[in-house]
This record gives C-alpha cells, structure tokens and sequence, in this order.
C-alpha cells in the first residue's frame, strides 16, 4: 500500500531534537509530520540515554550513600538488590515519557509516521512503513537523525557479552567483571552504575587522563573516588584484541605499562558516537556532509539545500541533548519565519558521576589552547557547611572572568549536583553578568549554590567565608 501526505514541515526523528522542533513549529501554526523509525518516540535520550541512565546512577546513589552515612553512625544492612525490579521500575520511568511525547503530538496534531524515511529529492520523502511506502511531499524538512554508539571493527560481532550504551542501559544482568573501554560521559557513568550494583569494573582508556576533554582539575576529585573503587584503571592504554571464550571474553591490552590479558563476563564499548548521516539519501538533495559525516549547517540550522534544515547530533558536536533542544526551536523558528538563530554563549556540559563534574563556557583547557586570556577565582566545597553536612566535601567550583571586564566567561564545578548547579553559570554567561553580579546576588544559605557567589567573591576580594591572602599589588 502506498500512502501520499502533504505537509509544511516533515521532521526526521523524534529525539529530543525531532520533538522538539516539531511541537515548536506546530505551536507557530505550522502542519508538521514527524517521522521516526520506533514506535517509542523520544529518541536516544528517552529510551536509551539520557533517562534510563540518570534512573541507574540514582539507584547508585541510594546504594553508595546507604553504606556511607556508616560515617555519620548510621548502618544499614547489606542491600539486597531485585535486579529485574530495578529494570521494570527504570523502564516504566521511559514508558511514561515516551507516552507522554506521543499524547503531546497528538494534542498538537502532529501526524507521527513509524518507518524508515529517505529523502527522493529536496521536497520529497519516502518512509518504509509496517503498512508500505509513506510519500511525504513537504516544503521543509528537519532532520535530527542524531547518532549512534561508534564500533571497534576488529572486535567480534553478534556477541552478547561485548556491550555498547544500549546494552548496557538494559541491564541484563551484573557481571562479576566488567570491563569499560572508553573513559568519556558513557564509559564513567556506567561504570558507576555497574560499580555500584556490585561489579568489578576496570576502564581502559588510550588518552593519559579519564574525561579527557575536561579541565584536569575538574577530573581529580573523581578520579581519586573511582579509583578507590574500580578495580583497575589503565590509561595511555587500548584493547588490541578480544577473544570470546566459554568462561567469558579474553582481552588483550597494549598500552605504556605491560597489562596482562585477562578475562571479563562482559565488556561495555564506550568510545563516542557517529552521527546518522548514512541512508538517508541525501544524495538526492543539496546537503553537505563533513568527513566525519556531520551535516554541514549555518548559524540558522540551514544546510546547503534551501529545503532541510539539521539540528541536534547529526549537525554536529557537542552531541548533546540540550543542544538539540535548542537547535530545535531555532529550525522551528527560522521557517516560521522569526529572527532565531543559534547565538547561545555557552552549552552546558554535564557527566553525571559520583561526583559531578560540569562546565559552561569557557573551560582552562580551551583557554590556554586558544591563548584567550583569563583570571581565575576558586571555592573549595571543604569551606561549605552545606557540602560538609552532605559528608561531601571533595567538591570545588571554580570561575574564569575576562582580566579587563571581570565578566563571567566560564565556570566549571565538581562536586554532588554540580549537574544542577552549572546553570547559574551559564545564564551568568548569556546575561553577561561579571562578578560582582553573582557576589552580590543574595544565594539561599546553606545551599550548595552559595560556592557559586562566593567563587566570584574570592575574585571581587569580597568573600569571608575562606581566608585568601590580599594580592601584592
Ligand atoms: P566520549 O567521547 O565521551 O568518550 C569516549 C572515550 O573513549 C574518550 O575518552 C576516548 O579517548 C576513548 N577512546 C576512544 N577509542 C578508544 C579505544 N580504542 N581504546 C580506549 N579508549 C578509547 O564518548 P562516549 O562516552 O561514548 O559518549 C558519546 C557521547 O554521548 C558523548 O561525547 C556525549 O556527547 C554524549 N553523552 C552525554 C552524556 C551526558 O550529557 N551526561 C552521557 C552520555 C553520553
């Protein structure tokens, strides 16, 4: 059977990005179709990202504190853990999501097509559907493809024991080992969750540091943590082979320090994503595709066809949710015909950890890579009350502040909840607010927000919580 829709808008994908730019452009009056291949809209981050993985790190959160506040004289017994019960209750926390998702396309009437869309010219698409061929003919369209979990090719395929995010969200079971290739956002949160469940986890990662695009000092607190609980953390180390066997997966390492091959239940593959440029058939349009297969847009999310427009991880890094989010109602907005543009100063970054590690602006790293001058003040979590009643007191935020201006142009916090926390700093940084805005904007005490007010005080000299000797002039 094959079916033909008309439609002012077709959005392609129904991530965080795709919904969003479609909800967008319906609420501005427009006829929209969104078009996503599962029946479960929400995308990665709903269904196999974002969500299911904050749901674990929280039940890693409950099980690492219950032990903890043995410190403070409390003491639980050891937690006895329901592994299909944790599953059903972080499943159900996706369902209701996703269905809440496909009852907002409907209020907004958004026709949602399932299937597998291609583009067959500029104006035209076709989607493979249960049902048979969907032609939408549309003025606009939006893709938000996003990515997927990039693969070692050499390693063995069709084996259940090699995991990537997906498989290892849907938490089968929890290996007696595990190991995390890849030291960024997924490999260290997973690693916490499994960790937490009862795993030995061990990391190999091939840079020298664990979150290798993130200021060193922001890692150190984490660092310190996981590696009093990993059982093993290699760096400047990859897998050159793994070898499945009976008992499990042999891995063999190669790296600066001689690591023997060892035997792991399962191995999580953590090494970034790709964006989902492949099939769609772009070459029957005038979209550019990068070499690393990002679609090339402008400030406006315009790719080189006058037709599409892209948004989210297909259009390029970061590969952030939030991002897509934005870029959504940028595209919306730009064919409503609005003045939008991409002009956002800062995406925040956040690795939801034990610690937190986050950042918004500016980091040091990108600082002193670029030769962009900055001065920096720092608030050790040691000198709140909040952290120290939290039993917390390896945290720190620190501020980077343009030498001439004193404004805001960076902030980078680790600590529990900096993930919450870093959104101060970014709206510091997109109002242009300096120092003395933040040091003098009264912060609820005893928060964890106040180590945010009084990084900028220790830069306005103003702060009397820690002692900082005066500068020598
Ligand atoms: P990633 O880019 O964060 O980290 C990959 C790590 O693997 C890097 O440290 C890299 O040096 C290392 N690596 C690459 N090849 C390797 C090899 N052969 N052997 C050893 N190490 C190797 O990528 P990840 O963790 O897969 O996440 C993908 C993306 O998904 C992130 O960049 C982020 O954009 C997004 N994400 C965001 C989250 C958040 O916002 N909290 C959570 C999870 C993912």
């Amino acid at each position: 059977m094959s079916k033909n829709i008309k439609a002012e808008i077709a959005v392609l994908g129904a991530g965080p990005g795709g919904y969003a730019a479609a909800f967008r452009a319906a609420d501005l009056g427009k006829q929209v179709v969104l078009v996503d291949k599962d029946a479960s809209l929400g995308g990665v981050c709903l269904n196999r990202g974002c969500i299911p993985s904050k749901a674990l790190l929280h039940v890693a959160r409950v099980l690492e504190e219950s032990q903890e506040v043995a410190d403070f004289g409390i003491t639980f017994g050891k937690p006895k853990l329901d592994v299909d019960k944790i599953r059903e209750w972080k499943n159900g926390i996706v369902s209701r999501l996703t269905r809440g998702i496909g009852q907002m396309a409907k209020a907004r009437k958004v026709q949602v097509v399932q299937g597998v869309g291609k583009f067959t010219s500029s104006t035209e698409m076709a989607v493979e559907t249960d049902d048979g061929t969907v032609k939408i003919e549309f003025e606009n369209a939006i893709i938000a493809s996003g990515s997927r979990p990039a693969t070692i090719p050499s390693f063995p395929v069709d084996d259940k024991r090699l995991l990537n995010s997906t498989g290892a969200l849907d938490l089968a079971d929890v290996p007696k080992r595990l190991l995390v290739i890849g030291a960024g956002y997924i490999g260290l949160e997973m690693g916490t969750v499994y960790q937490a469940l009862g795993s030995k986890v061990s990391v190999v990662e091939f840079m020298e540091n664990l979150l290798p695009g993130a200021d060193a000092d922001l890692v150190r607190p984490l660092a310190k943590r996981l590696k009093a609980r990993f059982e093993n953390i290699w760096l400047k180390t990859k897998v050159s082979k793994i070898e499945p066997q009976k008992n499990g997966l042999k891995v063999h390492f190669e790296g600066e320090k001689k690591v023997e091959p060892q035997v792991f239940d399962k191995v999580l593959v953590a090494v970034g994503r790709k964006p989902n440029s492949e099939n769609l058939g772009l070459e029957n349009t005038h979209v550019n595709v990068t070499d690393r297969g990002f679609i090339e847009v402008n400030e406006y999310q315009r790719t080189a066809d006058e037709h599409i427009l892209a948004i989210g991880d297909v259009a390029g890094d970061p590969m952030l949710a939030h991002k897509a989010t934005y870029e959504a109602k940028v595209a919306a907005e730009v064919i409503a015909g609005l003045p939008a543009k991409f002009d956002a100063r800062a995406i925040p970054a956040v690795i939801f950890t034990d610690p937190e590690i986050a950042w918004a602006g500016l980091t040091e790293t990108e600082a002193k890579a670029k030769d962009i001058p900055y001065e920096k003040s720092q608030f050790p979590w040691a000198a709140s009350g909040r952290a120290l009643a939290l039993g917390r007191e390896d945290g720190f935020t620190k501020m980077l502040f343009d030498p001439e201006t004193h404004r805001v142009l960076g902030i980078g916090i680790v600590g529990p909840n900096a993930g919450d926390l870093i959104s101060e700093g970014a709206l510091a940084i997109e109002m242009g607010a300096d120092a003395e805005d933040i040091g003098l904007t009264i912060h609820p005490h005893p928060t964890l927000s106040e180590t945010v007010m009084n990084a900028a005080e220790v830069f306005t000299g103003t702060v009397t919580d820690i002692y900082v000797p005066k500068k020598k002039k």
